[in-house]
C-alpha cells in the first residue's frame, strides 16, 4: 500500500470514530503505522510477512500471523494478490462485531476499484474517499460475504502434487529457475543444510529426496502461509521450519554445510536486487568455510559484485536466457 495514511482519512474527516471499547484488527498493515495510530487504544495487527511483523513489534504493537475472534472494527490494506484481498475482505466481515465497521484501503494497481464494485453488489457502502492513486471505503457488513471469496484462498494440491495457495510464490507451477537449481542437488550436499526463502517447500523437498547425506534441513521463510504449506509438502523428519526474516539470521553455533536459495527479488512491485544481496550476505554468514552456497537468480540481476564481496570463490555453473545458477564457496571471514 503506497499511502499508509489513507486508511485514516475517514477518521480525520470525522466520518468514523475510533471504537472506545473492544479491539481493532488491522489486516496486512504496512511495516510502519503512521503516528496517528497511537489514538487507537487497542489495535491488533495481522501480518504474516515476518519482516513487517518484526518492525511493528519493535513499535510495541501486538502482531499475530493469523487472527481469529471478534473485533469492534476491522481495517484491511490490500496486497498485490487479488485472491488474498477478496478472502481477507470476507474474513473481515466474519470477524467484525455486529454494527462494527470494515474499512478497506488500497491502490488502484492492487484492484481497489474492482473490489469496491464487487462489494457494492452485496453490501451498502457507507463512504468512499480517494487519495494517492487509490481509495478507502467503509461499510457495516450486514451478513457474511460470498463463501467463494474466502474459499479462493484455500490451499489445494497443484498439478505437481504440492499444497499451495494464491498469493504465494509461483503457486500453480514450479518456477523454471528453481527447477534448474535442483539439477545441482548431488552427493556433494551433506550434513546440516538451509533453504533461504523456502516458500512452499519445492527446493527443500527436492534436496531432501536427492541428498541422503543431509542430516538436517532448516527452512527459513518470511510468509507465514507459505511456511504452513511447506510443512505439508516437506514431511521428511530432517526438516525444521522457521517463520523468520532470513536476512536477520545470526551465525549459528553449528554453521551449515550447504545453503540453497532462490532469493526474492522484489518487495511490492519494484524489483529490488538489494534483497537478494542481503540473502547472499546471510548465506556467507551462516555457512562453514568448507561449505557451498547454491543459488539461482534471474540472469539480469546484478549479483556478481555481491558474490565478490562475500565469497572468495564463486562461479556461474550455468546460465540461459532467463536464469543463472551460481555456486559460491569459502565465505569471507569479515562476514562471520
Ligand atoms: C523466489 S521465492 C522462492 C521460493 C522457493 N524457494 C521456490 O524455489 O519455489 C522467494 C521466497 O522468499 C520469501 N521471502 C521474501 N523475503 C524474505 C525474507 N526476508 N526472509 C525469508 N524469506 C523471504 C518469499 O516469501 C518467497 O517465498
Amino acid at each position: 500500500m503506497a499511502d499508509p495514511a489513507r486508511i485514516l482519512l475517514p477518521f480525520d474527516d470525522e466520518f468514523l470514530n475510533i471504537p472506545e471499547t473492544g479491539e481493532v484488527l488491522y489486516i496486512r498493515p504496512p511495516a510502519f503505522l503512521p503516528s496517528e495510530f497511537s489514538d487507537f487504544p487497542h489495535i491488533v495487527c495481522e501480518q504474516g510477512f515476518k519482516p513487517f511483523a518484526d518492525r511493528l513489534t519493535l513499535d510495541n504493537i501486538t502482531v499475530v500471523p493469523q487472527a481469529s475472534g471478534e473485533f469492534a472494527m476491522v481495517l484491511l490494506a490490500l496486497t498485490r494478490s487479488r485472491a488474498e484481498n477478496m478472502a481477507n475482505f470476507a474474513r473481515a466481515c466474519r470477524m467484525v462485531a455486529k454494527d462494527g465497521h470494515v474499512v478497506v484501503s488500497g491502490d488502484k494497481t492492487d484492484g481497489i476499484d474492482s473490489m469496491l464494485k464487487k462489494v457494492k453488489k452485496i453490501f451498502e457502502i457507507d463512504g468512499v474517499l480517494s487519495k494517492s492513486h487509490g481509495k478507502v471505503f467503509w461499510l457495516k457488513p450486514t451478513g457474511p460475504a460470498p463463501e467463494e471469496w474466502e474459499a479462493a484462498l484455500a490451499s489445494s494440491l497443484n498439478a505437481f502434487g504440492y499444497v499451495t495457495a494464491p498469493g504465494m510464490f509461483s503457486p500453480e507451477k514450479i518456477d523454471v529457475g528453481s527447477e534448474m537449481l535442483t539439477r545441482y542437488f548431488d552427493k556433494s550436499i551433506k550434513g546440516a543444510a538451509a533453504d533461504l526463502g523456502a516458500g512452499w517447500g519445492y527446493l527443500s523437498r527436492n534436496v531432501l529426496e536427492k541428498c541422503e547425506r543431509i542430516t538436517s534441513l532448516d527452512l527459513y521463510e518470511a510468509e507465514y502461509a507459505a511456511l504452513e504449506a511447506a510443512k505439508l509438502n516437506v514431511t521428511d523428519e530432517r526438516a525444521h521450519f522457521h517463520w523468520v526474516d532470513a536476512t536477520t539470521l545470526d551465525k549459528p553455533a553449528e554453521p551449515y554445510h550447504t545453503v540453497i536459495c532462490n532469493p526474492p527479488f522484489h518487495q511490492g512491485r519494484a524489483a529490488e536486487p538489494a534483497i537478494g544481496v542481503s540473502f547472499i550476505a546471510t548465506a556467507a554468514r551462516i555457512m562453514k568455510p568448507s561449505g557451498q552456497f547454491l543459488m539461482v537468480a534471474n540472469r539480469q540481476l546484478p549479483y556478481e559484485s555481491a558474490m565478490e564481496t562475500y565469497f572468495k570463490n564463486w562461479e556461474i555453473l550455468e546460465q540461459d536466457k532467463a536464469f543463472k545458477i551460481i555456486r559460491a564457496r569459502r565465505p569471507l571471514k569479515r562476514q562471520g
